[in-house]
């Protein structure tokens, strides 16, 4: 099948401070992956990695520096306008945010059926709200005439599912969807995600640093630090046997289920991003645990290892090794 959407070598350079002392931030560098119908597409990492940035260039807010997103392949050829406003939908993080607290939160979902000219009167229009709002557990009877206030932050998120669905999009963009929501109804809306993938078949791009909710929804997942996929691959066998050393870290550090028990192996970032950035050779050499010589001087190239992408020096060895044998 095809993808329905493949992004090539995609990169978006931001330039940062005065004029006269500029720094240049590779914020996405070079990533490519593809997707299909019906699959859950992971982008995981650290805070800063590059993760909202690549799903605002698929969206089109932001224009690529250079690369390319293909769009829609499977379907008849749509132009990528049309595939950016309607094919995918996007939903963000703060559903707080997405409503205005002086306006009624129906008028969003009316809005969005005018915009599209989804029904052609009153009641075809309540009717095709109720049955998204349904598709999310909710109804237009308890949505109705109310405001963002009278909702729970996980009710509002499922709201903004309920919208973005009403267009029956191929692809749904969920950029930390869960991560100011309350814990404990943080995975049915997370389930939430997977039954749209299953019963709708749509791909969904999970965008989380929150690596239990990923490997929950699996799929394949990307993991990405500063800018740079390090280690692409089916969710289960990335999480479970990870060969990265900074996946290995990142996987470490997810917080204990015991709240007596301190963090593992926290990863802090803020000190250093400046320097990582900028760093030539890997950008994960200066806090690797397994760092080599060459790593601070040539940066590795992403190499297949059984059926998983990895962006480390440990593994190029591996891979002349094997050749020998
Ligand atoms: N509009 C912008 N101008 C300058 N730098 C930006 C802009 N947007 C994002 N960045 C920088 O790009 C990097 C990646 O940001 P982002 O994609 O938001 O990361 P994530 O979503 O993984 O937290 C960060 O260093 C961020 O500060
Ligand atoms: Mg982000």
């Amino acid at each position: 099948m095809q993808p329905i959407l493949e992004t090539r070598s995609l990169t978006k350079v931001f330039h940062r401070g005065s004029l006269l002392a500029r720094d240049r931030i590779v914020a996405v560098d070079s990533v490519s992956f593809t997707m299909r119908r019906g699959e859950v597409f992971t982008l995981a990492g650290e805070s800063g990695c590059g993760k909202s940035t690549t799903a605002r260039m698929i969206l089109g807010f932001e224009q690529p520096t250079a690369g390319e997103i293909v769009y829609g392949q499977d379907e008849e050829r749509w132009h990528p306008k049309v595939w950016y406003t309607q094919r995918i939908q996007a939903v963000f993080q703060n559903p707080f945010e997405t409503f205005n607290p002086l306006r009624k939160v129906e008028g969003y979902l009316f809005e969005t059926v005018h915009n599209y000219k989804l029904a052609s009167s009153r009641a075809e229009a309540v009717e095709l709200i109720n049955a998204k709002l349904e598709a999310v557990g909710l109804s237009y009877g308890e949505v109705q005439g109310r405001y963002p206030s009278e909702f729970s932050g996980g009710q509002l998120q499922r709201i903004s599912i309920a919208r973005s669905l009403l267009v029956d999009p191929s692809l749904l963009i969920a950029d930390e969807p869960v991560s100011m929501v309350d814990a404990s109804i943080r995975m049915s809306i997370v389930n939430l995600f997977r039954r749209l993938r299953d019963e709708l078949d749509m791909g969904i791009l999970y965008i989380t640093h929150d690596l239990a909710t990923a490997y929950y929804l699996g799929g394949r997942i990307a993991i990405m630090f500063r800018g740079q996929t390090m280690e692409l691959g089916p969710v289960q066998e990335v999480l479970m046997h990870p060969r990265h050393p900074y996946t290995q870290l990142l996987r470490e550090s997810i917080p204990e289920a015991d709240p007596r028990k301190k963090w593992r192996g926290r990863i802090t970032i803020a000190e250093t991003e400046e320097e990582e950035y900028l760093r030539v050779g890997c950008k994960f050499a200066g806090r690797c645990p397994k760092v080599m010589e060459i790593c601070r001087r040539q940066e590795p190239q992403l190499v297949d290892i059984e059926g998983v992408q990895v962006k480390c020096h440990l593994y190029v060895d591996k891979l002349s090794v094997k050749e020998v044998s």
